[in-house]
């Protein structure tokens, strides 16, 4: 197989935790005999330090050339001072626009051996699998108009929400269609006792919902969830909400798993598959080698998975993972509570790719008898 893969490092820890997915895809592409291309471009606070802008023509058109876009993460501290449109995170949004995928998947799940990391009790999070279907192209985002008036003294700023029947259904066919694949239930996060986009969303999600006969479907607002989530995250399969509901609850929910540093997203669904650690750029512990690499080890799984659509490759990388966090290696985000041994970004990363490496030995052998 052959893949051209961009990665866009971009700021804080985004290097350093790209590094080490990039390493297990080489890894991965060795032994199973494929062929993966890597282009590395500038992009977010990096890309306006280098060409005066977040998002560069050049790493753009490299993206819209690729077959997926490897991403570590986006913001810098320096840059807080300029107004939005010329921020790091703007050139975020522009490239998750551009390349038009719509769902962003981020799956949380609580690993056996991390549960003591959780501030949640274990009882609470044991077994609790989540994947979230979160919008990425509308609403709050990109919603027009939006802007901050300066008159009389006094100013005001203003966003708006808006979201079509159309934008509504397609990220509700694909939470539908993940659920088919895994416990056939859907929840839709919205607003609709106070919001007529919520209105529009749950009236549609209900609609699509009856091409899916053996999915249950429930609706609950956005703030009943947000407390459902960790107080019974189990009661969850699948969670469908627009872009800034999807955003703070994905946040939320990371304390199931332990560590935001564990998370994983794919964005699908347009030109150009993005895959993202949902982690920020932490730019307190950035350059340190501490940062946890498991959330963008695990977003090239799904890259592998989704755009690639191969089975055993991702299925190995995250036995991998598994494999190393109950043999007891931690990054520090994920040590808290846990007998575990400390290491740092790139050990972790090594320690994968020396699993990932063992479990093909293991196969070899199998087959050899
Ligand atoms: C995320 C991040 C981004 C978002 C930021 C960096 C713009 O928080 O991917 O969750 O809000 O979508
Ligand atoms: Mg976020």
């Amino acid at each position: 197989m052959e893949l051209r893969i961009v990665v866009l490092p971009g700021d804080g820890v985004g290097p350093e935790v790209t590094e080490q997915a990039v390493r297990v895809l080489r890894e991965i592409a060795e032994i199973h005999e494929h062929n993966f291309r890597f282009e590395e471009h500038p992009a977010g606070g990096a890309a306006i330090r280098r060409a005066g802008t977040p998002l560069p023509d050049t790493t753009l058109n490299a993206c819209l050339a690729a077959d997926a876009v490897l991403l570590g993460a986006i913001g810098a501290p320096e840059f807080d001072h300029l107004p939005s449109a010329e921020k790091p995170e703007a050139g975020l949004l522009r490239l998750r626009s551009a390349l038009g995928g719509f769902a962003n998947l981020r799956p949380i799940v609580s690993y056996a051996p991390l549960t003591p990391a959780s501030p949640l009790r274990r009882e609470i999070v044991d077994g609790a699998d989540i994947l979230f279907v979160r919008e990425l192209l509308g609403g709050l985002y990109f919603g027009e108009p939006r802007g901050i008036d300066a008159r009389n003294g006094d100013s005001s700023a203003f966003n708006t929400m808006r979201y079509s029947v159309g934008e509504i259904e397609r990220v509700t066919r694909v939470a539908f269609e993940a659920a088919m694949r895994r416990r056939r239930k859907v929840t839709s996060v919205d607003k609709a006792n106070v919001l007529e986009t919520s209105q529009l969303w749950r009236q549609t999600v209900t609609r699509v919902a009856a091409d899916y006969p053996s999915v249950a479907l429930d609706h609950l607002y956005v703030d009943a969830a947000a407390m459902h989530i960790i107080t019974n995250p189990r009661r969850f399969d699948c969670i469908v909400t627009e872009n800034l509901f999807g955003d703070i609850l994905s946040d939320e929910a990371a304390v199931i798993s332990g560590s935001l540093g564990m998370l994983p997203s794919g964005t699908i669904g347009g030109a150009v598959d993005l895959y993202e650690p949902v982690h920020g750029s932490a730019p307190d512990i950035a350059g340190r080698n501490a940062a946890n690499p498991l959330g963008a080890i695990a977003s090239a799984a799904m890259l592998l998975r989704h755009t690639a659509k191969l089975k055993n490759e991702p299925a190995d990388i995250e036995g991998a993972i598994e494999s190393v966090l109950a043999s007891g290696y931690r990054t520090r985000d994920i040590a808290t509570g846990t007998a575990g041994h400390v290491v740092s970004t790139r050990e972790m990363g090594q320690l994968v790719i020396e699993a990932i490496a063992e479990c093909a030995d293991m196969r070899h052998a199998y087959h050899a008898v």
